[in-house]
């Protein structure tokens, strides 16, 4: 019974907002499609599902300890000039306090479990200053590590811009701590760099076609959101369409389902993978280049 009535708080929280009311019908329909089957068939459908994403996870995972290269083989291997850089480093102040900020969170889970945890905040910051990024999209927020590394590297450009989408944090949390979550989105990010930044509140879905009619062409794009196939599947299409010749796209966690690797051969491009981000060790990125049509190979540089 509680489920249904988590629903009913999450419909209650969502009623004024329309842009929320697509994921909510998602969500309903998930759940009611669950409802339909016998508990004994349930559990076994379950059980299927869980079978196969394992499977598919360990394909994925596979693939990327294959492919993984060391952070200091990035530069001779990305088809732009590139200077690997410890943002941290950089930006001292703007990390310290951004931790002040994030560990006044009453979420325990806020950052972790549910969210995932920080990306690769140092590929992130070094790819936007080595591609020149103005324009940029990321989906996946949660604290804001990503963006605050995203803003520092565009710092005052002229007309640069990060555009994130994130759902209120209502939809990740089961209980009702929820109700203070939203507030949290992007904490890390503090108030001065806050005039380059907007966010869509809403499902990848609604939101990341809106941020990316925002910010066309995109420079530079970082997918750290759904990481169901279906999601990464209309997520990296709708980036790479947007994204500008020469321009770069991450995809985070691409050990987590075979999107990613299929997406990239369907392109008939031959994407780096590099390890890091939160936790250090076992988390990947993808990284593509969007090259002219005439060279799809080229997406980055030969050993040679
Ligand atoms: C791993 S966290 C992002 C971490 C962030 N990039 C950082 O470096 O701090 C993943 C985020 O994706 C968001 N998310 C998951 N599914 C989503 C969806 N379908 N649409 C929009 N956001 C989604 C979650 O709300 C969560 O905040």
């Amino acid at each position: 019974m509680a489920i249904p009535i988590l629903f009913l708080r999450l419909a209650a929280k969502c009623w004024r907002n329309p842009a929320l009311w697509p994921e909510l019908r998602r969500m309903t329909v998930r759940y009611a499609l669950g409802l339909h089957f016998l508990p004994a068939r349930r559990a076994r459908t379950r059980a299927r599902q869980r079978e196969r994403m394992e499977a598919e996870r360990a394909e994925a995972l596979a693939w990327c300890r294959e492919r993984v290269i060391q952070p200091d083989e990035l530069a001779r291997r990305l088809a732009v000039p590139f200077a690997p850089a410890d943002v941290e480093a950089a930006f001292p102040d703007a990390f310290r306090e951004a931790r002040a900020r994030v560990a006044a969170c009453p979420l325990e889970e806020f950052g972790g479990i549910v969210n995932g945890g920080a990306a690769n905040l140092d590929l992130l910051y070094s790819l936007a200053r080595a591609v020149d990024a103005r324009s940029i999209v990321e989906t996946g927020v949660a604290f804001g590590w990503s963006t605050l590394a995203l803003l520092l590297a565009v710092g005052e450009r002229d007309g640069a811009h990060v555009f994130s989408v994130d759902l209120p944090h209502c939809f990740n949390t089961p209980d009702r701590r929820w109700r203070d979550g939203d507030g949290w989105v992007g904490a890390a990010v503090p108030h001065a760099l806050r005039k380059r930044w907007t966010v869509f509140m809403m499902a990848d879905r609604e939101g990341l076609p809106r941020a990316l009619r925002a910010a066309a062409p995109v420079d530079l794009a970082h997918y750290a959101s759904d990481l169901s196939p279906e999601g990464c599947a209309f997520g990296y299409a709708a980036i790479w369409r947007s994204l500008r010749e020469g321009g770069a796209f991450i995809a985070d966690a691409v050990e987590r389902s075979p999107a990613f690797r299929r997406f990239a051969e369907d392109l008939g491009l031959d994407p780096v993978v590099v390890e890091g981000g939160d936790g250090g060790s076992g988390k990947y990125q993808g990284i593509l280049f969007k090259q002219a049509r005439h060279s799809p190979r080229a997406n980055v540089a030969t050993d040679a």
